[in-house]
C-alpha cells in the first residue's frame, strides 16, 4: 500500500522527516530533512549537494522516509547518535525502527533547486505503519499555535505600560507567519495568518 492521504501527508505543505539511506559501506544514514507533495504521489525532499543523503541517493536511487513527531529522534539524526533500524522490505534501504511509519521510495527525478541544493522527485514503493495514527511533523503547526498564543497577549499588553513586550510578540508572530507562508499553501492555514495579522494590525491602530 502506497497511498500517502493514509499518512495524513497533505499536499503543498512541508513536513520534517528522517530520511534514511545506506553509506557507500553499507552503514545506515539518518537525516533530518524537509518533504512536501504537490501530488499525493510524489514526495519531493530539497537536500543539499554537500550531504550524505544526496550523495547516498544520487548513487543508490533510494531512500526511506520516516515519520515522526519525537524531538529526541531528529535530535540523534541531527548528532548522529545510535539509531535502530531494520531493512526495508521492497527496496534494499535502511528504516527507523522507532518512527510512527515508513515510506521506502525509489527516485523518479534528481534535478538541481539552487545552487546548493537539489530537487528530488520520488515515488513510494512501500508504507510501513507503526503507530495508529500517524501525523507527520510540521513546523506550520508550532508556528500557527505560537502566533496564536502571542497574539492573545498583544491585545492585553498594547496598551499598557507593557507596551514594549506587546512589541516583541508582534515581532515574533511576524517571523510564524512568515515561516508559515513558506512552508505552507494550505488555505486554511493561510486563512489563519491573514487573520491574526489583520487582527493585530486592528489592535495597534485601536486602544
Ligand atoms: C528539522 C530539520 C530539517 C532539515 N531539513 C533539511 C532539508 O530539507 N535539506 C537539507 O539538506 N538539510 C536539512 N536539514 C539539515 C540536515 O539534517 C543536516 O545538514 C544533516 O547533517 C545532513 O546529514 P547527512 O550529511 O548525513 O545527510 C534539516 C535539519 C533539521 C533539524
Amino acid at each position: 500500500m502506497t497511498d500517502l492521504s493514509s499518512l495524513e501527508f497533505e499536499p503543498n505543505v512541508w513536513y520534517e522527516t528522517i530520511v534514511t539511506t545506506y553509506n557507500d559501506d553499507h552503514r545506515p544514514n539518518a537525516a533530518a530533512m524537509g518533504c512536501i507533495t504537490f501530488n499525493q504521489q510524489h514526495l519531493v525532499l530539497r537536500p543539499f549537494k554537500n550531504t550524505a543523503t544526496y550523495s547516498n541517493i544520487m548513487r543508490r536511487r533510494r531512500a526511506a522516509v520516516n515519520i515522526t513527531h519525537d524531538p529526541e529522534l531528529f535530535y540523534r539524526a541531527v548528532f548522529k547518535k545510535e539509531m535502530l533500524f531494520t531493512a526495508g522490505e521492497f527496496a534494499d534501504v535502511p528504516v527507523l525502527k522507532e518512527c510512527d511509519a515508513a515510506i521506502e521510495v525509489i527516485i523518479d527525478d534528481v534535478k538541481s533547486f539552487d545552487e546548493q541544493r537539489a530537487e528530488i522527485v520520488m515515488s513510494p514503493t512501500h508504507i510501513h505503519k507503526y503507530a495508529t495514527r500517524i501525523h507527520p511533523y510540521s513546523r506550520v503547526e508550532s508556528a500557527l499555535i505560537e502566533s496564536l498564543i502571542h497574539y492573545t497577549r498583544v491585545a492585553v499588553f498594547l496598551h499598557t505600560e507593557r507596551h514594549g513586550e506587546a512589541l516583541n510578540l508582534i515581532e515574533k508572530i511576524r517571523e510564524n507567519i512568515q515561516l508559515v507562508r513558506r512552508l505552507s499553501k494550505k488555505p486554511m492555514h493561510l486563512q489563519i495568518c491573514e487573520e491574526i495579522i489583520n487582527s493585530v494590525k486592528q489592535s495597534v491602530k485601536n486602544p
